[in-house]
């Protein structure tokens, strides 16, 4: 007789999007004349900016010519993909990364997920809370999490680094010394960030204690001030103990079309052997390549027109962010984020929880937003928007919220 992986049995309830969109849909239906205003999702709004779709026609049209057809992409990306990144989002901020340190991939939920594979099953992970709840889960999938404690929504196991109103969201360094650091800088979902002195001290602790930082920086594109690293390679040491997640999602909208890639230094190691060389075997084995439009896509990303375009379009959504801020404010609300991040993070009113407050917002200003207690314990109390909306929908928003 089979038996099953019994560690996802593990796993509380349903993924939280899942639990969000029931809710919406139950409401929807009992209430089918409201029009509901759609800020919780992080999924973006905008179209594909024309130097891209100009760039997946071109490939579409090679793949139906003998002569130009591609079939499987090499297992960890075609180089004209690889060499722009390392161009663009290396070399351009003077970090020191190379081609085959890149690994080409379908998005950084799969790549956070699937990165603990190589890792140990009795490394113990410390992760930010609140945080995008994949490394956890993914943890809980492998076995590495222990027990869970219903009341506290902890797992015995983790080590959760707090990131509340007092210390600015910013993570401390945990008192039991971890293995695997998870940071997911800008953070989703509290839409703050650290400085790059910060980010800094975060690499000397790891090299310190012999932890590796799994580095999301899925949110990269939003960081408008200057003292933020928009890399973690851009700190000293960092390809010792690092490994960066990219997204092409938010700020290219690749939501809908997949592409991501991850960076294994080949510095970093455990004794001798190579966790670039370890990926790269896992990547080759349980991987196909990103399709070739799609790299052609990211390609695109990086060509003049395109970096012009995505500019607009991520001052599109930080517009938005600025109106939700601004909007709640002038509420009275207590609001965080939203400055290098598409994220804006407000504390809910009159103590409610978040989920009282995610009721409260969807029947009385048909406003669909994200319990900050999805997020991990600590974001109970807290709500998340997004600047992901559509312009027009985000004053909507705003307006039915002030009259609340
Ligand atoms: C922190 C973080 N990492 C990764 C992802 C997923 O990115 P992708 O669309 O590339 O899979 C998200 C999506 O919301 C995210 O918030």
């Amino acid at each position: 007789m089979f038996k099953i992986n019994e560690n996802y049995q593990k796993l509380p309830g349903s993924y939280l999007f899942s639990t969000i969109a029931k809710k919406v849909n139950a409401y929807s239906t009992a209430n089918p004349d409201r029009q509901m205003i759609r800020l919780g999702i992080g999924d973006v709004t905008q179209p594909i900016a024309p130097a891209i779709i100009e760039a997946m026609h071109k490939a579409v049209d090679e793949m139906g010519k003998a002569e130009t057809f591609h079939g499987y992409a090499p297992d960890l990306g075609y180089d004209f993909l690889r060499s722009a990144i390392v161009k663009n989002d290396y070399e351009a901020r003077g970090c020191d990364i190379s081609t085959d340190e890149i690994f080409v991939s379908d998005g950084a939920k799969s790549d956070s997920a699937n990165i603990q594979e190589i890792f140990g099953v009795d490394n113990k992970i410390a992760v930010c809370d609140p945080v995008y709840p994949v490394y956890v889960d993914s943890n809980v999938m492998a076995g590495r999490t222990g027990t869970y404690d219903a009341a506290t929504e902890m797992w015995s196991d983790v080590i959760y680094m707090p990131c509340t109103m007092e210390n600015n969201f910013v993570p401390e360094f945990p008192k039991e010394t971890p293995d695997i650091i998870y940071l997911c800088l800008p953070n989703n979902p509290t839409g703050t960030t650290v400085t790059k002195a910060q980010l800094q001290t975060w690499v000397d602790y790891a090299n310190k204690v012999g932890a590796v930082i799994i580095y999301d920086a899925a949110y990269e594109a939003y960081i408008s001030e200057s003292d933020v690293a928009h890399s973690i390679y851009e700190c000293e040491g960092a390809k010792t103990c690092a490994i960066e997640l990219r997204s092409f999602s938010k700020n290219a909208g690749f939501t809908g079309v997949r592409l991501g890639y991850t960076v294994v230094p080949k510095e970093l190691k455990c004794g001798d052997v190579s966790l670039n060389s370890m990926w790269a075997r896992r990547h080759g084995t349980k991987f196909n390549g990103a399709p070739y439009i799609v790299q052609r896509a990211g390609e695109a990303v990086y060509s003049e027109a395109g970096k012009a375009q995505l500019k607009e379009q991520v001052g599109y959504y930080m517009k938005n962010a600025a109106t939700i801020k601004a909007g709640l404010n002038e509420a009275g609300y207590t609001v965080f984020g939203g400055v290098n991040a598409p994220y804006i993070w407000l504390k809910t009113p009159d103590k409610m929880t978040s989920w009282e407050f995610f009721d409260y917002l969807l029947e009385n200003a048909n406003v669909v937003g994200t319990p900050g207690s999805g997020f991990g314990p600590n974001g109970e109390g807290y709500f998340r928007l997004t600047a992901f909306g559509t312009y027009e929908n985000t004053v909507a928003a705003l307006e039915r919220i002030k009259k609340l």
